[in-house]
């Protein structure tokens, strides 16, 4: 096992079989080497800092049903909400003042906001706030409007593959969606030029060790600038309400090894981590990541911006998340920088 953890840290890669070997056997022991492995390579690359971003959850409108998420169209029971350009503007003035220089625009996939729409609203954050990142996450688009958004000033986009198999995709996702739509969409953000995050659920059901096994190495071929993973987390309102959540354990590996894989990658302690433990964000930097991404969404609208149970900051103002966060990660020797925290080659 040590070796093969040896031979990730000098190589960044893994053959399939050495990848399945790890996910099948590790334990405790082996997780703090590669942990402490995984820590190493962050601290080369970011030192202590840790890359802050606000995220700002604009529509839970959307025309997709994923079977695993709470916003999904065919939940009645979600509260639908949008936010005006006042608001989003609003958000972004609150997030300036409290050191943030990216504001990640995340929000289903809804038709009211056109691309013209989208376009304005990247224009007037952009003219307000020149000196920040703005990041994308509103799903699949054509490559048209991508190159819109990027001429508009976008400079990243989040577009998780979720499932690098094609059979377990389809266990996720009614059959409009496809997984070679959804590569497609990421290779076109490529070749625009935005910085590009992908990444997938751990534990999501049907998932096997080696569909994510398959998911590492497609984020090793895609070699994405930001890799976002995170727990699955079961919603009530959704068929796989009874379904398993993810473990903190696989989890928490899994960042390690893709910290490993892909050493200047941008990789979030995601909320959903936070979410399944207490100390789920430390331990996340702990295990080589080093980005977090504190909700800038008003207060209002936060308990409806559901796509899994119990989510964490709810309740939270922004700066109460941005205090939080920064005491959890001084209390572990790691710094909040005011910075847009763009991936460096
Ligand atoms: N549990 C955990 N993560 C979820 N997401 C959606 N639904 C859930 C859930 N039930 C993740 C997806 C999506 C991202 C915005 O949130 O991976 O890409
Ligand atoms: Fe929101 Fe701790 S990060 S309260």
């Amino acid at each position: 096992m040590k070796e093969l953890i040896d031979k990730l840290y000098e190589t960044q890669e893994l053959e399939r079989s050495e990848l399945l070997l790890i996910l099948n056997n590790f334990n405790a022991d082996m997780s703090e080497y590669l942990f402490d492995k995984a820590r190493f390579v962050s601290k080369k690359h970011f030192g202590n800092s840790i890359y802050t971003r606000g995220l700002i959850e604009f529509t839970n409108f959307c025309k997709n049903d994923c079977y695993y998420c709470g916003i999904s169209r065919s939940n009645p029971n979600a509260d639908r909400y949008r936010l005006s350009m006042e608001e989003i503007l609003s958000c972004c003035e609150t997030g300036y003042e409290l050191g943030f220089r990216t504001f990640v625009l995340q929000g289903g996939e809804d038709g009211y906001y056109s691309e013209d729409k989208v376009v304005e609203i990247i224009k007037g954050i952009k003219s307000a706030y020149p000196d920040c990142a703005i990041t994308l996450s509103i799903g699949e688009r054509s490559y048209e409007a991508y190159k819109r958004f990027f001429e508009a000033g976008a400079d990243r986009y989040l577009l998780r593959h979720e499932t690098a198999t094609d059979e377990h995709y389809n266990k996720l996702h009614p059959a409009e969606l496809s997984l070679s739509e959804r590569k497609q969409c990421l290779y076109n953000l490529k070749e625009i030029g935005f910085q590009v995050g992908t990444g997938f659920m751990v534990g999501s059901p049907f998932q096997t060790m080696e569909n994510i096994a398959e998911d590492l190495l497609f984020l090793k071929e895609f070699k994405p600038h930001m890799i976002g993973i995170g727990p699955f987390i079961p919603h009530k309102d959704t068929r796989f309400l009874n379904e398993k959540q993810g473990s903190l354990d696989l989890t928490l590996l899994l960042i390690a090894i893709l910290r490993l894989m892909n050493p200047k990658a941008l990789i979030p302690a995601t909320t959903a981590l936070g979410t399944i433990d207490k100390n789920g964000r430390e331990m996340g930097i702990m295990a080589g990541a080093n980005v977090v991404m504190p909700n800038l969404s008003p207060v209002s609208v936060r308990k409806k911006y559901s796509l899994y149970d119990n989510k964490i900051c709810t309740g939270e103002e922004a700066a109460e998340c941005r205090f939080c966060l920064q005491n959890r990660m001084q209390k572990i020797g790691y710094e909040l920088v005011v910075d847009r925290g763009d991936y460096k080659e």
